[in-house]
């Protein structure tokens, strides 16, 4: 079986000279972890939908799952830029543990220690942040994906607690999480702006999760719908200001697309990585396929478009870590990356012939996990919205 071993010349390295001492050695600890902890069972998990519990655990005590949160909440204290370094490793080996790993970080810790209250942060972003528990976000609906502002699910008002009523689909962590994120109306006449978000716990009375669903991709994380019926939900739980849950999603999701633009990065480096290790091993027509042009372009091409993801990356995690705006860069690179993910792996499996076409050697996994970045936490359509409407405004 071909290993998932990454050589010290690795492509990956190529921007060590702008990072810090404390940056490469949160890199080089997630390195470390996917390849002695999450690579042995990483085929098993994806052939039988098996949760990586064991591994999220070590992952949480390992600081991996609040590396963003300021450190008197329980996480790691760390910038973007060593998320996306720990994100990219974890993803070139298990990407059903990086998303895991990314909705924790930035759709759920991060929007509550943003926009949360002190009860909220004490009670829930703690756990959370040292990976004692999960968290999960609930914006989509059976009919509100892209469409994100057509909430059907309602929280009627009752003076002290919102009665909560509907469907979300596609949520990741959604049988593992105990403590969701759950956008709804509650007040359609005021469209997007009647929109709140709300600390849900899993044990509520209620709250019902379905069985996971059966993927392509990432199939050892769970991705479930949720059913809530009359389920209540005290006032103190709602995030922000009343209508501000709209808004909430928005911002929590600009985060999110940076770990998901990492998470395709990974993917696709793990792919050339692999290709490049097998191009040298396989012997065709007399010598290595490595020495066959039509390999070495594949491979130029691959570590061409690998690099210039990785550059988008660190620009939008960068800008976020100087306070800077992040809307465009964030967007940019993860239709960027996760368009690379798709034909880096595409052309892996191609390199690997007939072996790419098998388990034991990775890349058909990764070309699976690569599709769903390319759709979740906004489509790449969506992407191209946020940047045109971002470079129209001038
Ligand atoms: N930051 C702050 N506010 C924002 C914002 C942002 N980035 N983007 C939009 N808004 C505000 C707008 O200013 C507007 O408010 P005002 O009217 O007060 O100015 C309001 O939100 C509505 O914005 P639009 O009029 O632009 O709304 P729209 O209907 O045209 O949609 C959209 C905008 C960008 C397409 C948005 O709906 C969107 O991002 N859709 C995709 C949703 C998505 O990513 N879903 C993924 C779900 S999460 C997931 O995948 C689950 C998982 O577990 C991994």
């Amino acid at each position: 079986m071909q290993q998932l071993a990454i050589k010290d010349k690795s492509i990956t390295k190529s921007m060590d000279f702008v990072l810090t001492e404390e940056q490469l050695s949160v890199r080089d600890a997630a390195r470390d972890f996917a390849q002695n902890v999450l690579k042995p069972g990483v085929i098993e998990r994806d052939e039988n939908m098996s949760f990586p519990k064991e591994e999220v655990k070590q992952l949480g005590e390992l600081g991996f799952l609040g590396m963003m949160i300021d450190p008197k909440y329980g996480g790691g204290g760390m910038d973007t830029v060593s998320y996306v370094l720990a994100i990219e490793e974890i993803s070139k080996v298990d990407a059903s543990t990086s998303v895991v790993m990314s909705v924790n970080n930035s759709l759920v810790c991060w929007g509550i220690e943003e926009y949360g209250t002190e009860e909220q942060k004490e009670k829930y972003l703690k756990p959370l942040a040292k990976g004692e528990v999960l968290g999960a976000f609930c914006l989509s609906e059976p009919e509100a994906g892209s469409d994100a502002t057509s909430q059907k699910t309602t929280a009627v008002d009752m003076g002290d607690h919102y009665l909560l009523n509907g469907t979300k689909n596609w949520i990741t962590n959604g049988s593992t999480a105990s403590y969701y994120l759950v956008m709804a109306q509650t007040d359609a006449e005021k469209g997007h702006r009647g929109i709140n978000t709300f600390i849900v716990e899993r044990d509520w009375e209620g709250f019902t999760v379905s069985a996971k669903e059966r993927k392509l991709g990432i199939r050892a994380s769970d991705t479930t719908s949720l059913l809530f019926q009359d389920v209540k939900v005290p006032k103190e739980n709602r995030i922000g200001e009343d209508g501000f849950g709209f808004k909430f999603a928005m911002k929590t999701l600009e985060g999110g697309r940076i770990g998901i633009a990492a998470q395709a990065l990974g993917i696709a480096s793990g792919a050339y990585e692999l290709s490049l290790q097998y191009s040298k091993e396989r012997k065709a027509f007399g010598k290595e396929i490595s020495k066959h042009q039509a390999i070495q372009f594949k491979l130029a091409d691959m570590a061409t478009e690998i690099e210039a993801a990785r550059l988008l990356c660190l620009k939008a995690a960068w800008q976020k870590d100087r306070g800077q705006s992040y809307t465009l860069s964030g967007s940019m690179a993860k239709v960027f990356a996760s368009e690379v993910a798709m034909k880096t792996t595409v052309e892996a499996v191609q390199v690997h012939g007939g072996y790419g076409y098998v388990k034991e050697y990775h890349v058909e996994r990764l070309m699976r996990d690569a599709k769903i970045t390319q759709i979740y936490e906004g489509t790449s359509e969506i992407q191209r919205i946020v940047i045109s409407r971002s470079i129209l405004k001038g």
